[in-house]
């Protein structure tokens, strides 16, 4: 485990283009296995997540080629799949455990799904008790937590209202309800991230989605397709925050996804007072465009819960984005954070505390009063990518040096964001 030392930069400015969706290269690759024939992906991301994603497919018996800068993935149709050998491995990957479950669901072999540290203590009592309302026999570790061992087979439909928004948790009931003869319903309080139904419908399903309700016809047959995976925004938001806060920066990023149910954060930096330039939309099955921001002075707002799943994985550099602008943020209906790869909510507090920001929690309200200046401190990741990410950030715009322990978690999603980094700096 590596830290690292951050120096203050002047600002950030030229022109790039990131890797692949995370959210979308899982599903490329999950649905691509059960479609019948090959998906060609461009521009599948290449990270720890997806490795697992690819493997447990493998290890299922689903042939998966690079060639290029292509990735094969040779679909062998909804009941396709091979039981395992051994104990499918999620690493750290909450949406490959969930909507994996949601796959093997439809099977009726046995496989056991495990995971690593801090996937091993992530909640999974929320995909249980769907998938098991249709049918499927899950044992899950004190029965809400991994391993799972799951037996599916012949699936019934199910009418299913969510108590929390979840894209992966909504992923899973749809996944499985291609393997549930009739029509299987769900709704979000907030509709969260639509990847799955736009690629399920990509790939031939009948799928119907108005607002937070979406519904799918089972027995889905799926068509193997050619698609290039848009350039992820998550991944964006980090050097979208740094060039806004940074005087004199200006950044282009080619060909990210602008998902609306994605992308609050491009809604958020424009409300914040943040100069984001929209350019050359195209829309293929998933909105994409070129995407300029400049530094400006930005303010303080209200982000009420329903924004919240368009922004969830963008939330911790929103802290640090917070923490430097004029006046007080509040945060509302956030506690969804407190479940991620850390505790977010945690995590943040206490590393940008260290610099100087005032964060106050009461209850479900989180409340950032904006400062000028934030300083250098002996910043932590806690293993988490996007921590690491977020105070990566917040230590180039500080004044002082600063280090950061553990930075090889960034692997789990963006494995060259330090050398992409670096060649924006002046
Ligand atoms: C994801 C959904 C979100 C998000 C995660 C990826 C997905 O999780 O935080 O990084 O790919 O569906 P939840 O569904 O738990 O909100």
């Amino acid at each position: 485990m590596s830290s690292k030392v951050i120096k203050p930069i002047r600002k950030l400015f030229g022109e790039l283009t990131l890797p692949g969706d995370k959210s979308i290269s899982h599903r490329a690759v999950m649905i691509g296995a059960i479609a019948e024939g090959d998906t060609s992906l461009k521009g599948l991301l290449d990270c720890d997540d997806c490795d697992y994603t690819i493997r447990a497919f493998r290890d299922m018996g689903i042939v998966i080629e690079k060639k290029g800068g292509l990735t094969i993935v040779k679909g062998r149709g909804l009941r396709g799949l091979k039981k395992p050998g051994g104990v499918l491995d999620a690493g750290n990957s909450g949406t490959t455990m969930r909507l994996l479950a949601g796959i093997l669901a439809g099977h009726d072999f046995e496989a056991t799904l495990t995971g690593g540290e801090s996937l091993s203590n992530r909640p999974m009592r929320r995909i249980v008790e769907p998938l098991s309302l249709m049918g499927a026999d899950i044992m899950a570790r004190d029965s809400g937590y991994p391993p799972l061992t799951i037996k599916g087979g012949s699936l019934k439909p199910i009418d299913y209202h969510m108590p929390i928004s979840s894209a992966q948790v909504k992923s899973a009931i749809l996944l499985a309800g291609l393997y549930a003869k009739g029509i299987t319903k769900v709704e979000e309080p907030f509709k969260s991230r639509d990847h799955t139904e736009r690629m399920l419908k990509h790939f031939g399903a009948k799928l119907k989605a108005e607002g937070p309700k979406v519904s799918v016809e089972g027995p889905g047959t799926l068509k193997g397709r050619s698609l290039e995976v848009p350039g992820d925004i998550s991944s964006a938001s980090f050097f979208l925050v740094g060039a806004t806060l940074l005087k004199g920066s200006k950044i282009r990023i080619n060909k990210i996804g602008i998902n609306p149910t994605r992308a609050g954060i491009l809604r958020l930096l424009s409300k914040m007072g943040s100069k984001v330039k929209i350019l050359n939309e195209s829309d293929l099955f998933e909105p994409v465009a070129d995407i300029e921001v400049a530094h400006a002075e930005t303010h303080g707002v209200v982000i009420e819960e329903e924004m919240i799943p368009g922004l969830i994985d963008e939330l911790p550099i929103i802290f640090v984005l917070a923490s430097l602008s004029k006046g007080v943020t509040v945060i509302r209906g956030a506690k969804e954070l407190r479940l991620k790869e850390t505790d977010r909510i945690h995590s943040l507090e206490d590393n940008l505390k260290k610099m100087g920001s005032q964060i106050n929690i009461k209850g479900d309200e989180l409340i950032i009063e904006g400062r000028k200046v934030l300083q250098g401190a002996s910043l932590k990741s806690f293993g988490d990518h996007r921590t690491c990410m977020a105070v990566t950030v917040a230590a180039l715009c500080a004044k002082g040096e600063s280090s950061i322990d553990d930075v090889e978690c960034v692997n789990k999603s963006f494995p060259g964001f330090f050398t992409t980094l670096e060649g924006l700096q002046q």
